[in-house]
């Protein structure tokens, strides 16, 4: 794919005044058109969102020429050709990647939710590694972008975990971009600004630690919560829109909160209600139990319902170790 055929002025109605103003938006290309979508694009440039949808609709059909997306109307055999370029990235834990099918999934965003400690920096950090490794260490070898909105991102730890597997620590530094996102628009320009460096940098895993922190700070009280969830919504959605385009693997996480009306079973649920749960395609609740941690798989369209116990250690993610038979008693 020539850098010509993603010119925005190569679109039929892009003169040079509408392509300065897209650029001024960050949007350089006609992917990041399609990524940020018509309502976004008549947001930002000031234009009628019938010419946004318009101008959105025609770097649709050029990406569908290039091959780079599917038609809007395919055949179930194409749609699993498509699937099948869907690549996983291990997790460190045999037993996480069996509850996940093999690993975390390209082309979707996979969301962690769970209480503090529950281990969810631990494992994007893990991931971070293991996109590195090649294909038959259950990795993908390529880099990660990694979204730090809590200040929660070691790079000690990733030379922890890189030596654990024998990686040059150096190497693997190098190859992950750190953002430090202070706000939630700060964080959704930084997401924005994404596409540029997975396309060049051959990113395959986009981590945001966490989506929801900036969010839940910024809107507080009742009165503001529509505006949050829309805020909220509209990033989730870029996110798909970015795995789909590029397929990346996207993970986010998220916190729990005590539900009050909650008497029987767990009362913990994510922050974020429907909007996260809902763009999410898989989502993965982790918690402790004493020093073992537990995933469960909630909600996914293609897995069953279960939980697997996995550790957190010098490897990141682990698997707990094999209990040693007690020795009989004579
Ligand atoms: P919040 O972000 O606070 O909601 O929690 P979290 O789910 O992100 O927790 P995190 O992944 O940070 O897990 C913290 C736990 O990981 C600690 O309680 C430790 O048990 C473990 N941990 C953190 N750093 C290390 C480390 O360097 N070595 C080992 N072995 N364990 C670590
Ligand atoms: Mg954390």
């Amino acid at each position: 794919m020539s850098e010509e055929e993603l010119d925005l002025e190569s679109l039929e109605g892009v003169g040079p005044a509408t392509k300065q103003k897209l650029t001024a938006a960050g949007i350089y290309n006609v992917l990041d058109l399609v990524s940020r979508g018509p309502i976004e694009i008549s947001d930002v440039v000031n234009i009628d969102l019938s010419r946004a949808i318009e101008l959105v609709n025609k770097a649709r059909v050029r990406l569908v020429t290039l091959g780079r997306i599917e038609k809007d109307f395919i055949s179930a055999t194409e749609l699993y050709k498509k699937r099948q370029t869907i690549e996983r990235i291990g997790t460190g834990s045999k037993n996480l990647d069996d509850l996940l099918g093999g690993g975390i999934e390209t082309q979707a965003v996979t969301e962690l939710y769970g209480e503090y400690g529950s281990g969810k920096t631990q494992l994007c950090h893990t991931l971070c590694v293991k996109v590195q490794t090649q294909k038959d260490q259950g990795g993908l070898s390529s880099g990660a972008i990694y979204v730090d909105t809590e200040n929660t991102f070691r790079p000690e730890r990733i030379v922890e975990i890189a030596e654990a597997y024998n990686l040059e620590p150096e190497e693997v530094l190098s190859k992950i971009i750190v953002a430090e996102a202070y706000n939630s628009a700060h964080q959704e320009l930084i997401v924005r600004e994404a596409g540029r460096f997975i396309e060049k940098e051959r990113i395959r895993l986009l981590v945001v630690d966490s989506a929801v922190a900036h969010y839940r700070a910024e809107f507080l009280g009742r009165g503001t919560l529509a505006e949050r969830q829309q805020r909220l919504n509209r990033f989730m959605h870029n996110l798909l829109r970015l795995a789909e385009l590029y397929n990346v693997a996207v993970v986010v996480t998220n916190q729990v909160q005590s539900a009050p009306d909650v008497f029987f079973g767990d009362p913990t649920r994510p922050v974020g209600g429907h909007v996260v749960a809902h763009t999410s395609t898989y989502r993965i609740y982790l918690r402790k139990a004493g020093k073992n941690r537990i995933a469960r798989m909630m909600d996914s369209p293609c897995h069953p319902e279960r939980e697997v116990v996995f550790i957190l250690d010098g490897r990141g993610i682990n698997d707990p170790p094999e209990e040693t038979p007690k020795r009989r008693q004579s």
